[in-house]
């Protein structure tokens, strides 16, 4: 496939930035997206020309790295993948194709199509964790009885890989889908409940702290996705926060 590359350069975080074309040749549909990205670095390396920065990492949907804005939508057009994930047989000869980094106030672009996408770790460090007892005398989590219903609804909470692509989707920059997981994660088991009402408080107020916008029910996030993380864990949260607040 040859096919036309509209891509966002900017040097560093006060620089204005802009869209440069760029042509790549002989792409086949079977290459990664990133791979594709990986031809277009080396042929500009080949010229002396800087290549463009990324963010990745374990290129198989795990780390949460990856994070390009590809034709308007997060991780590009299909559904339930990451950008790693997504390859090149989605496009067609010809096809032009346009790559941003997310756009939120809350991840300021470092450089090109890299974002600090610290807040989240932030509000992470906030609440997203539980207190465990080392002492030796540590209860055996099997000898802890756990409904199915409620461990299967907080494994798929904490699929989560905090890649940042509902807040990119989303017309707010609302962070509510990400924090709504690793709330939930952690509040369907009994060994979240002792900091329930910390974290939920916590990482709420951290959230906002960043600058995240508030969410209103567009459910954009959900959508794009590369987990599927329901929008039913922000109405989990939002019980979570309301319990909290008035006990
Ligand atoms: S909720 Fe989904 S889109 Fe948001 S950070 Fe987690 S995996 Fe990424
Ligand atoms: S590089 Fe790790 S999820 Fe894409």
């Amino acid at each position: 496939m040859n096919l036309t590359l509209k891509i966002w350069r900017q040097k560093g975080p006060q620089d204005k930035g802009q869209m440069v074309e760029y042509k790549v040749t002989d792409i086949s549909e079977h290459m990664s997206f990133l791979e594709m990205m990986d031809v277009l670095n080396e042929s500009l390396v080949a010229k002396d020309e800087v290549p463009i920065a990324f963010d990745h990492d374990c290129r198989e949907g795990i780390c949460g790295m990856c994070s390009l804005h590809i034709n308007g939508e997060p991780h590009g057009p299909d559904r339930g993948i990451t950008t790693c994930q997504l390859h090149m047989r989605t496009f067609k000869d010809g096809d032009t194709i346009y790559i941003e980094p997310w756009r939120a106030k809350a991840f300021p672009v470092i450089k090109d199509l890299v974002v600090d996408r610290m807040a989240f770790e932030r509000i992470q460090q906030a609440g997203g964790y539980i207190s465990v007892n080392t002492s030796g005398n540590t209860q055996d989590a099997n000898a802890i009885p756990i409904s199915k219903y409620n461990a299967d609804l907080s494994m798929d909470a904490a699929a989560c890989i905090g890649c940042g692509a509902c807040v990119a989707s989303c017309k707010n920059s609302s962070a509510m889908l990400f924090v709504a997981a690793k709330v939930s994660q952690f509040a369907l088991l009994p060994q979240g409940k002792v900091e329930a009402k910390d974290r939920v408080l916590n990482m709420v107020a951290q959230m906002d702290l960043e600058g995240f916008g508030n969410c209103t029910n567009t459910g954009a996030c959900e959508v794009e996705c590369p987990k599927s993380i329901s929008l039913e864990n922000i109405a989990r949260m939002n019980r979570e926060y309301l319990k909290a607040s008035i006990i």
